[in-house]
């Protein structure tokens, strides 16, 4: 979900609250600096851009005012601007299904996990990893299962949790124990996709057996 409002009308409102609280002169220095160092493309704001711009505001804000209370009001009121008044993710946002069987559904996977960061304002780092762990496990569907489908659901909470499960009935993973150990020796890649995985998801759960099918759980907290 990108953000209907333009950065110009939020660095309005943002100058109102940073003008009752810090000196006029330097109130649009504050606000350049951060919106330089928080938003790449002012363009479209997101909404990790919103938090990544109220961390550095209260940061300056911080260095500025001595007195604690007035620095948590104005910190409040900069909250309320830059996340208050966003809607809360739409349902049919937070679970979304692929469906899994060519090349070109591994890039719509990583779409859609994108986009699912955005609107929860994840920030980019952990979107990259997420978007990789997504790769792996579209690529493997494809690969050895032929088919299947990722559920990418999040779970909320605070922190909420973004859940990845893989479903496919292929033939199962058979050297599973040493796929997670690392010591896998693959035929057909470098044999390190699942435990990337695993390495970077909070928790994992695989179910697979010859014949079965797999079925993959996978757990990342977005704080
Ligand atoms: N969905 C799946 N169904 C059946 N077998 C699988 C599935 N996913 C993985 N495997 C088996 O587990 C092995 C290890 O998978 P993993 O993704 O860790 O490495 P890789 O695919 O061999 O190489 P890499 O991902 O590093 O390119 C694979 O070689 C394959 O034999
Ligand atoms: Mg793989």
């Amino acid at each position: 979900m990108e953000d209907v409002r333009t950065l110009d009308e939020l660095s309005k409102k943002l100058t109102l609250v940073l003008s009752d609280y810090l000196s006029q002169v330097i109130v649009p220095a504050v606000l350049r600096t951060a919106v330089r160092r928080a938003v790449p493309d002012p363009k479209v704001v997101t909404m990790a851009d919103r938090k990544n711009l109220l961390q550095q505001l209260q940061r300056s804000v911080n260095l500025y005012m001595a007195n604690r209370t007035a620095f948590e009001k104005c910190s409040q009121q900069l909250e309320d601007v830059l996340l208050g008044d966003l809607p809360a993710p739409r349902p049919e946002d937070r679970l979304r299904t692929v469906q899994v069987k060519i090349d070109a559904d591994i890039v719509t996977a990583r779409a859609v996990v994108r986009d699912m960061c955005r609107t929860e304002g994840v920030a980019r780092a952990l979107e990259v990893t997420l978007a990789t762990v997504i790769s792996e496990l579209a690529r493997n569907i494809v690969l050895y299962a032929g088919s299947g489908v990722l559920t990418l659901t999040v779970l909320e909470g605070k922190p909420s949790v973004l859940q990845i499960q893989s479903i496919d009935s292929g033939p199962g993973i058979r050297d599973l124990a040493s796929v997670l150990d690392g010591s896998y020796r693959s035929k057909t890649g470098m044999g390190l996709g699942l435990a990337y995985v695993r390495k970077v998801m909070d928790e994992v759960v695989i179910d697979s057996s010859p014949g079965k099918g797999t079925s993959i759980t996978a757990r990342k907290r977005l704080d």
